[in-house]
């Protein structure tokens, strides 16, 4: 899987996908909003369906905007309808710890036949519980977990590491990407996948010793 691409502009997902170098797209309410999304979920659903046909089969994950269990399902099972790739994003719990999101995701998983990606977690406990619950994807905030002065990428080998010890499915997305190192860092971690900024692949791609290189063939060209 390796590089998933997070982001909500139809122009920057076509432009990579175009390259052959992404394998799935992650979005939420906040990368929408940033992104210019509008109108609500009428809105949300023209940019996710757009995507979603554009990267075909590869995934899509849209969020669901509310965290009543009720809701959520409901939102879920819809957003699903969208496209066959959409994946649904789940947050580990709720904004004061509430407990519901789990029963919600297991449902999702086994009677309902949604791939749900959980989002939000910060740490490989939180990562392993979803999992158990039945999660197709499991997101670490790995950016986040290294602000408040933990170490991502060691949460990250416990957790890649208890994924294949109890041979759980769920694939690790490492998001939450700061600087251009962490894509492969974390992918050396043992993330399945990190979900990376537009702009951080461009940086990963050029370099400056390369361009200076191909300067000089092109300019010797000339000169044969
Ligand atoms: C993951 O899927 C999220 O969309 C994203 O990476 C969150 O990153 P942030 O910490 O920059 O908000």
């Amino acid at each position: 899987m390796a590089i998933f691409l997070d982001t909500s502009k139809i122009k920057e997902v076509e432009k990579y996908h175009k390259m052959g170098i992404i394998r799935g797209v992650t979005t939420n309410p906040t990368i929408m909003l940033k992104d210019g999304v509008s109108g609500g979920m009428a809105g949300i659903k023209q940019c996710s369906i757009e995507i979603a046909k554009m990267i075909s089969p590869y995934p899509l994950s849209v969020e669901v905007t509310n965290n009543d269990p009720k809701g959520m399902l409901d939102q879920a099972r819809e957003l699903a309808q969208w496209a066959d790739n959409i994946n649904v994003k789940i947050t580990i719990h709720g904004p004061n710890g509430e407990l519901d999101n789990l029963a919600v995701i297991h449902d999702l998983e086994t009677k309902h036949n949604v791939r749900v990606n959980v989002t939000a977690m910060m740490s490989a406990q939180q990562c392993l519980l979803a999992a158990m619950a039945g999660a197709s994807y499991v997101s670490i905030f790995c950016g986040r977990v290294n602000n408040m002065g933990y170490n991502a990428c060691e949460e990250l080998a416990k957790l890649r590491q208890l994924l294949d010890q109890f041979s759980l499915p769920a694939q690790i997305i490492a998001a939450s990407t700061r600087e251009v190192l962490n894509v492969v860092e974390w992918l050396n971690a043992g993330a399945h996948i990190v979900t990376v900024l537009p702009s951080f692949l461009e940086g990963m791609l050029v370099h400056p010793y390369s361009k200076e290189t191909v300067k000089m063939f092109l300019d010797d060209a000339v000169k044969l």
